[in-house]
């Protein structure tokens, strides 16, 4: 029998086909039951797929197709493609995309977090305001354990916007520990608009603020977006000159 007939079986885990198929000596009858379960398998991993994405809550979806990547400076030996590479997910880094307002820190963070949903991950997304948010509503409701297993399950987080808005001393407290969580056991990306040195002013407590940065900076690699917004490019290409 065809090495990709007995693979395909195998994926699609049909133990008994693969026994029909063996018996099969009609060349004809083996490429169309092949053109059958590729289409099977092709359905079953887009399915999956859109799972994932609904499942982690991307603002909006985002590829790295079109994605410039010329103002962006990767940490020494990286680059765009090994970033891509998804390596670092395997290993449980963290990705720190550091820079101005408009450079493309969400789009990067959330090509990536699909990029991991095709290759069969668990992402969250959270845009850090919101998410402060939620655990709060949820620490109220006393149902926070519950929701920080839910989070704990994830192979990537992704938290979006970190500096924008400053968080109450609980609020701190209740992400502090989301990011505690996932401390060698799960991968996450932060977005910055702010350098660490400024974080002390989103997060209140000087000691906090040094904790999660020790926690997030050990065992990452640290992006700068140092290009000028891309929003004010567009909106200034669309000024008749
Ligand atoms: N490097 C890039 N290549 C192509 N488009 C980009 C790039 N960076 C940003 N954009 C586009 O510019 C807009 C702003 O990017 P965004 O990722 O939201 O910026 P930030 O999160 O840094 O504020 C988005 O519409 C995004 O798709
Ligand atoms: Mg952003």
């Amino acid at each position: 029998m065809r090495t990709e007939l007995v693979d395909l079986c195998r994926q699609l885990r049909l133990a008994h086909v693969v026994d029909h198929v063996a018996l099969q000596q009609d060349e004809q009858v083996k490429s169309i039951v092949e053109q059958l379960l590729t289409a099977e398998l092709d359905g079953r991993r887009r399915a999956k797929l859109g799972k994932l994405v609904q499942q982690a809550g991307f603002p909006h979806i985002k590829t790295f197709e079109g994605y410039v990547f010329d103002h962006i400076s990767f940490p020494g030996g990286s680059s765009h493609e090994i970033i891509r590479e998804l390596e670092w997910l395997e290993r449980k880094e963290n990705l720190l995309l550091m820079g101005a307002v408009g450079t493309g820190k969400t789009h990067m963070a959330t090509a990536l977090g699909v990029e991991a949903c095709r290759r069969g991950k668990t992402v969250q997304f959270y845009r850090a305001s919101d998410l402060v948010a939620v655990l709060q509503e949820k620490f109220a409701s006393g149902v926070i354990s519950r929701f920080r297993e839910k989070l704990k399950k994830a192979d990537l987080f992704i938290l979006d916007e970190v500096g924008y808005v400053p968080f109450s001393q609980t609020g701190s407290e209740l992400l502090f520990n989301v990011i505690a969580d996932c401390y060698e056991r799960q991968s996450v990306i932060v977005t910055s608009n702010l350098e660490f040195g400024q974080w002390t002013s989103v997060f209140g407590d000087t000691k906090l603020t040094s904790a999660l940065v020790d926690r997030l900076v050990h065992h990452a690699h640290i992006l700068s977006f140092t290009g000028e917004s891309f929003r004010f490019k567009q909106a200034m290409d669309r000024i008749p000159m």
